[in-house]
């Protein structure tokens, strides 16, 4: 297993890939980040999106939710913000800057958080993990949508070639989904209760996580 990618990395990444992302990851993620939205959508509410990018996914929400943005990336954020012009989305409420591993609000602020293609990318992905829970209200769910390792077979060897190049790209091939999995048995607040592969090709996995009821989660 390789290390998580460290956070000056990303950063200087996304700073390069921010005036080109539209165009080169627009359609590539599209279906993974559509079916990520739809599954917040049925949460509906206040949802956080963590590492939102560029914003692609404004498209996938209606004026049923309300929708805060944070990233990592002062770049990617800024075309976030460029977006909005207009009025486009008005139930974008806040993008800021930020950190998802360190998120600077209160507990139970959110009904849904959605990690688009992100959570493989962070530096700490159970932190991250641990924060999306913080945030969450008792019963509201973490979507996270994401290519995940192949354990075994071609794509799991090609997967751990690229692996070294991709990460001063942005990228990372190789993760495993017991990660999450791990986490949320420690973390022993959260309930895995899906994980599908996204049609029509099934290279994206979605994952889903149920936060306790309060009474169920541990003091
Ligand atoms: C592959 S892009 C996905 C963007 C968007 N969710 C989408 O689907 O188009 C990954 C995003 O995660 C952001 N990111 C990486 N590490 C982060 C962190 N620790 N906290 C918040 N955002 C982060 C990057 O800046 C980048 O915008």
């Amino acid at each position: 297993m390789q290390r998580d990618p460290a956070k000056d990395v990303m950063e200087k990444a996304y700073a390069r890939w921010a005036p080109i992302y539209d165009v080169l990851c627009g359609p590539v993620f599209l279906n993974g980040r559509r079916a990520a939205a739809k599954a917040a959508q049925n949460v509906g509410g206040r949802i956080l999106e963590i590492g939102v990018g560029t914003g692609l996914s404004f498209d996938d929400y209606d004026a049923s939710t309300e929708i805060t943005g944070i990233d990592i990336s002062e770049p990617m954020i800024a075309r976030a913000r460029e977006r909005l012009a207009g009025g486009r989305y008005p139930y974008v409420k806040d993008l800021r800057v930020m950190d998802a591993s360190r998120l600077d609000y209160s507990d139970a602020s959110f009904d849904c958080v959605v990690g688009q293609f992100v959570i493989t990318l962070v530096d700490n992905p159970e932190q991250v993990l641990s924060e999306c829970a913080r945030v969450l209200r008792p019963g509201g769910q973490i979507i996270l949508v994401n290519h995940l390792y192949s354990e075994r077979g071609i794509a799991a060897a090609l997967e751990r070639l690229l692996a070294q190049k991709a990460r001063g790209l942005g990228l990372r091939p190789e993760f495993p989904f017991h990660r999450l999995q791990d986490w949320a048995q420690a973390h022993g607040g959260a309930e895995l209760i899906e994980r599908r592969k996204v049609k029509p090709f099934g290279f994206y996995t979605l994952v889903r996580f149920r936060r306790a009821e309060a009474r169920s989660v541990a003091a």
